[in-house]
């Protein structure tokens, strides 16, 4: 018997993209059907998603909580602001011919720009029942909504899908079937959390708000509800695995991994060979590889005409590709500028967020024109520019779930240069002696969250350069590494199988 899994995500690579969560959800799927499972995402029908699928199948109405069949009191509740009742268009991806559920209520997603945040960086003030129906959307598939097509996993992506745990553990029955549920944490630090006076709305019950439940703080906590209520809980590196039970980087939750610990799995994230290679890439061609660097060379010198860097072929060119928030340690990168230019280096920042991050790095653009420059914004092609054409790709950051463009960072050749957290110690070995000698090293490493210890691993990639030949076999070694989504689809059968009752076969 086919798997069938039941993939929930609020963003999808290259329809609606804010981060990495994008990235996994374009390339996990397509790895877990190659590995002979039967997999239909279910995503809201946010406007660039709706572009990029073609209906095919049926519609199905989604009921709200308390309708004919359902328990009263459960499920979020119809606003008369929505019209009609929410639906599940059927469709492909058209791109990529991946099965798709999109799901559409009127009102709640048909909106422009960013899905979470409206034009002021504000959370959109719907955002719980947005999600909420996700969730119940999610919660109704796996109860059987669709006759035709009963998923044996749901498999949910951060806490915009943390309802449907909560919903499925209301609607089980005894003796009656119930899919497997599987949660994948790509960030603790965004949580949904929102005012306990939400409840009736989004059809909580009493039986599921209290502190073993999802309540947190004597709020409503989305995050919480998929840590309490799924079967297996999944995050993105094992590294952060660990971290994710401690004080530290627990988010307040901590306790709650703790007691799942046996239950807690850290799969590492791949990188999309289709998107991310350095020979095929479209938006950097010619392309290159480890024998055959000229084109990298070139891309390096599109980078910093497109940039506005001077055209020094020898400058050591550091780059930042990232969203400009706290996560990402960059209030550091101020800080060492100077230091960095002084010692012949340049600095490409690609990224928007934060706008006191924004305005320091402005401010340095302003001491080191044509050696520091800043690229406010969303930008994929730049973002393959960079990637390419720079030397060293930065990522000083406070916690990092994972991190992909270190890994896209290592493929195109430019070393990563990280602090040892999360997915970044996972993936990111140093260039000590002891790790040049043994063949390991593939970036540069330091420990803590401060100025001297960014300054010492800074300095590392200076000596590095003046050691040509050994440049050469880091990077070599780095654009040798695979981070494949193969690895991960397969170690995400063995957690679904952890769960799955012994009759179906993943
Ligand atoms: P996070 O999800 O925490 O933002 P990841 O490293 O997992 O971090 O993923 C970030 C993704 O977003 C990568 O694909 C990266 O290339 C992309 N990205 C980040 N900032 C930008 C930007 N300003 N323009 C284009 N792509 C970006
Ligand atoms: C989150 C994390 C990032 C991770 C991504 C994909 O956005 O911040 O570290 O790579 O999810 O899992």
């Amino acid at each position: 018997m086919t798997l069938k899994v039941l993939y929930v995500c609020s963003e999808l690579f290259p329809l609606l993209k804010t981060g990495g969560l994008a990235d996994v959800s374009a390339g996990l799927p397509p790895a877990l059907v190659a590995r002979g499972a039967d997999v239909r995402l279910l995503l809201p029908a946010f406007p660039g998603l709706v572009a990029g699928v073609t209906p095919e199948g049926p519609t199905l109405l989604v009921p709200a909580g308390g309708s004919p069949g359902l328990p009263a009191g459960l499920g979020p509740q119809l606003s008369t602001a929505h019209g009609p009742t929410p639906w599940l268009q059927a469709g492909r991806i058209t791109e990529s011919d991946m099965p798709v559920w999109l799901l559409h209520a009127p009102g709640l997603y048909q909106r422009a720009g960013n899905p979470y945040l409206d034009e002021h960086g504000q959370p959109w003030p719907d955002s719980a029942e947005q999600f909420a129906w996700l969730g119940w959307a999610a919660a109704l598939l796996g109860n059987g909504l669709d006759a035709g097509w009963r998923p044996d996993v749901v498999h949910g992506h951060d806490w915009h899908t943390g309802l449907a745990f909560a919903y499925l553990h209301e609607l089980a029955r005894p003796a009656e079937p119930r899919p497997a549920t599987v949660f994948t944490v790509h960030n603790l630090a965004y949580q949904g959390v929102f005012d306990a006076s939400l409840r009736p709305r989004l059809g909580l019950p009493d039986g599921l708000f209290h502190v073993q439940g999802l309540e947190f703080h004597g709020q409503i906590s989305f995050m919480k509800a998929a840590l309490k209520y799924s079967d297996a809980i999944t995050t993105v590196s094992p590294t952060y695995a660990r971290e994710i039970t401690g004080a530290e980087q627990g988010c307040g939750l901590d306790g709650v991994l703790r007691q799942r610990q046996a239950q807690l799995h850290g799969i590492l994230n791949g990188v999309d060979d289709a998107v991310w290679n350095p020979l095929t890439d479209p938006l950097v061609q010619p392309g290159f590889d480890a024998d055959h660097l000229q084109g990298k060379v070139l891309a390096k010198a599109r980078l910093q005409q497109r940039m506005g860097l001077e055209p020094r072929a020898d400058a050591l060119l550091f780059s930042v590709v990232s969203r400009l928030t706290e996560q990402k340690g960059l209030h550091l990168l101020p800080a060492v500028v100077d230091d960095l230019v002084q010692r012949g280096g340049q600095l490409a920042v690609l990224g928007s967020g934060d706008a006191a991050i924004e305005q320091a790095l402005r401010d340095c653009v302003r001491r080191h024109p044509g050696q520091v420059a800043l690229t406010v914004g969303y930008d994929e092609a730049l973002a393959h520019g960079v990637i390419a054409g720079a030397d060293v790709i930065l990522l000083p950051s406070r916690f990092e779930p994972c991190g992909l463009t270190q890994l896209y960072g290592l493929r195109y050749g430019t070393l990563p240069l990280v602090r040892a957290v999360g997915g970044l110690a996972d993936t990111v070995v140093d260039c000590s002696l002891e790790h040049l000698d043994d063949g390991s090293a593939n970036g540069f490493v330091f420990q803590d969250l401060d100025v001297p210890s960014l300054l010492g691993a800074l300095r590392r990639a200076f000596a590095l350069q003046r050691r040509a030949a050994d440049w050469r076999s880091v990077q070599r070694h780095a654009m040798a590494l695979r981070f494949g989504w193969p690895r991960a689809a397969s170690d995400y059968l063995r957690v679904y199988a952890s769960v799955l009752p012994d009759a179906v076969d993943p």
